[in-house]
């Protein structure tokens, strides 16, 4: 059978998107011989306002089922006195949540076409093409204790950042994995210097490692990753931190290449019987209610986060080396939707015609 692909569209601009990576995926069917099984359901707002609830518990399970779960966005104005139980990003919580979706893939690739587009000088961005992996699911986010309380006569907040052994092996594991897939080059960051969990991270990634003869292993404290990553970005390859530093780092590279609307994501579980992670797929950016309904949106961030699902769920590494290569041209040629125009005079193509040109 078919490998199976969950499409959950949400809210704002995710329809919008949505529509022109079903036009890529109809392209692969006819032209590529690729047939997935493809299913689409509801997320965010638009599920609330069928079901009352923003994931419903057929939906959740569907995702359990499917190979790969792609996602459009969820949000937006008509949902915000929501209560907090039912507001679209808690349909997206969900998934994170019983998927145990532990590993977030952030690519910060700049297509050459746009290298102007970055806050930095062309030459330090122009051609980069880095990954980073952030730890999803623990760490200070989650660490108990947490709270506000009383001490004294004055209050105290507290956050613990917690990792176990095993927290961070799986993580490790899964960047050592796509290190093999990409230029077998990982670096880890943490703070060893002045955290506990720093030095038992660093212990737990080097031992990870020596089940990966193959990968070149370094370590860097995460304050001079951060510089680094803003001085000389291509001197990295895979990048593996913790939820803090990765939330941090990730945004950080994001900007180097450019515009929201390009910028894909994954995130992934434990392996499934097939051997490939569980996986959801979705933009960076969200629901963008500002351009919604309008044409405006670029789908090219949408897009990619297939390719990133042809690469890492559907073991069709050269397919999405031929999608990013067409949005490599159509870039190059000048096609460009509203948030990628710099200079005036020259007119922005629609959702529509985006999709158009990639397919073409
Ligand atoms: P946003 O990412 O939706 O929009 C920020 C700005 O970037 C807007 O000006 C928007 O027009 C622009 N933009 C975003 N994606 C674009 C695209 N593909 N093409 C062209 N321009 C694009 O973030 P914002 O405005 O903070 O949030 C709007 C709604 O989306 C809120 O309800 C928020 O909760 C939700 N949201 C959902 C996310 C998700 O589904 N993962 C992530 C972030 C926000
Ligand atoms: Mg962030």
């Amino acid at each position: 059978s078919n490998p199976s692909l969950l499409i959950l569209p949400g809210d704002g601009i995710g329809p919008e998107v949505m529509a022109e990576v079903r036009k890529i995926i109809d392209w692969f069917g006819a032209k590529r011989g690729l047939a997935f099984d493809v299913s689409e359901d509801l997320v965010g707002g638009s599920a609330y306002d069928v079901h009352g609830v923003p994931l419903a518990d057929e939906t959740m399970a569907k995702a359990q089922e499917a190979d790969a779960v792609l996602l459009g966005a969820v949000g937006g104005p008509k949902y915000d006195d929501l209560d907090f139980s039912v507001k679209p990003e808690r349909g997206l919580l969900r998934l994170r949540k019983e998927m145990d979706l532990f590993s977030n893939l952030r690519p910060a690739q700049c297509f050459d076409a746009l290298a102007d587009f970055s806050s930095l000088k062309r030459d330090i961005v122009a051609g980069l093409d880095i990954m980073i992996v952030r730890e999803l699911t623990s760490g200070v986010y989650f660490g108990e204790p947490r709270g506000i309380f009383e001490e004294g006569n004055e209050r105290v907040g507290i956050n613990t950042q917690r990792y176990t052994e095993s927290e961070i092996e799986r993580v490790a594991r899964s960047a050592f994995e796509l290190a093999m897939r990409r230029n077998k080059k990982l670096c880890s960051m943490e703070k060893a210097n002045v955290m506990e969990s720093g030095i038992l991270w660093r212990e737990v990634v080097t031992r990870v490692g020596k089940d990966y003869p193959e990968v070149q292993l370094s370590h860097m404290y995460a304050d001079n990753g951060a510089m680094q990553l803003v001085r000389a970005p291509k001197q990295f390859d895979v990048i593996l931190t913790d939820n803090l530093f990765g939330d941090l780092l990730s945004d950080c590279a994001a900007m180097l290449t450019g515009s929201l609307g390009m910028l894909p994501s994954a995130s992934l579980g434990a392996p499934m019987a097939n051997g490939r992670p569980k996986a959801l797929y979705e933009p960076v950016h969200g629901s963008a209610p500002d351009i919604a309904g309008q044409g405006k949106a670029n789908p090219i961030a949408c897009i990619l986060s297939f390719a990133m699902a042809l690469r890492y769920s559907f073991d069709q590494g050269a397919e999405a080396d031929r999608l990013e290569a067409a949005i490599e041209q159509v870039l190059a040629d000048g096609v460009r939707t509203g948030d990628l125009l710099a200079e005036e005079g020259v007119a922005p193509v629609s959702t529509a015609q985006m999709g158009d040109a990639i397919v073409a």
